[in-house]
């Protein structure tokens, strides 16, 4: 059997036929039960099923990070775990940093606790994932994260930055020239995009330098997060721009 824990609610594979939903719970010492069909539209919202319990809301524990979060109205992936770790890493000391599509603080949480940034502005437009944002930023006791609840495309370029993570998969190019406008000299951006395997090393890739205004872009590396669908990839391009 597929399944997955988020703090104390599992949340079964849709492929799961079974119906031993109290013994389910008892075994993995969660409270409720769910299924998650898809997450749809632009605020990625999850089309799911509750199979046992009630209460959907939970605190998950990741990397030394607390999120609060509620099954019902936002998205958690699993897979992206390794990814807001690895970009905390990369965080410099006194950066500048614009977390755009900031969710219920996926990237803004870790480098709030294991970095060392002058500031983190989180931009997020669906207001339930913003208001577990600024909730996260409590629980977590953070004084560097700034949240704003807006589209990302009119709120960036109030500001300059010396990093930009653009940690969203659906039609993510059509940001990149806001966010590039918006990158320091020699500033660096995290770039996702779901890409066919075979498009991996040119189309992002091309993207970014297509959007870049003239200016110099070095590719830093091509990071695969996770299969995204068959033959599909889930990358983040780390790219300078100078
Ligand atoms: C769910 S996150 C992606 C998941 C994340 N990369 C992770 O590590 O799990 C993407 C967020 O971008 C937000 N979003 C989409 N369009 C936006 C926009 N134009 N401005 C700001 N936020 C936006 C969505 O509401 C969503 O919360």
């Amino acid at each position: 059997m597929k399944y997955k824990k988020i703090g104390d609610i599992l949340i079964l594979d849709n492929s799961y036929l079974g119906n031993d939903f109290e013994e389910l719970s008892i075994k993995h010492n969660v409270k409720t039960i769910m299924k998650i069909d898809h997450i749809q539209g632009t605020k990625r919202e999850p089309v799911y099923k509750i199979l046992f319990g009630e209460e959907t809301e939970t605190v998950n524990k990741e990397n030394g990070c607390l999120f609060k979060l509620d099954l019902s109205k936002v998205m958690w992936s699993k897979g992206n775990n390794n990814e807001r770790l690895r970009i905390a890493k990369l965080v410099n000391d006194g950066e500048t940093v614009i977390d755009m599509f900031a969710g219920i603080g996926y990237f803004s949480i870790p480098i709030g606790v294991h970095a060392n940034a002058s500031e983190i502005i989180s931009i997020e437009i669906n207001p339930n994932s913003y208001n577990f944002l600024c909730e996260n930023i409590r629980l977590n006791k953070l004084n560097n994260v700034t949240p704003i609840l807006g589209d990302c495309k009119i709120e960036t370029p109030k500001f300059k930055a010396d990093r930009i993570i653009m940690g969203y998969v659906k039609t993510t190019h059509h940001y990149l020239n806001v966010a590039i406008n918006s990158l320091n000299e020699g500033g660096i951006i995290h770039y996702h995009e779901t890409v066919p395997e075979k498009l991996i090393n040119t189309r992002p890739i091309e993207r970014i330098i297509s959007q870049a205004n003239g200016r110099d872009v070095e590719l830093l590396k091509i990071n695969k997060i996770k299969k995204y669908a068959p033959g599909v990839e889930h990358v983040v391009v780390d790219a300078r721009i100078y």
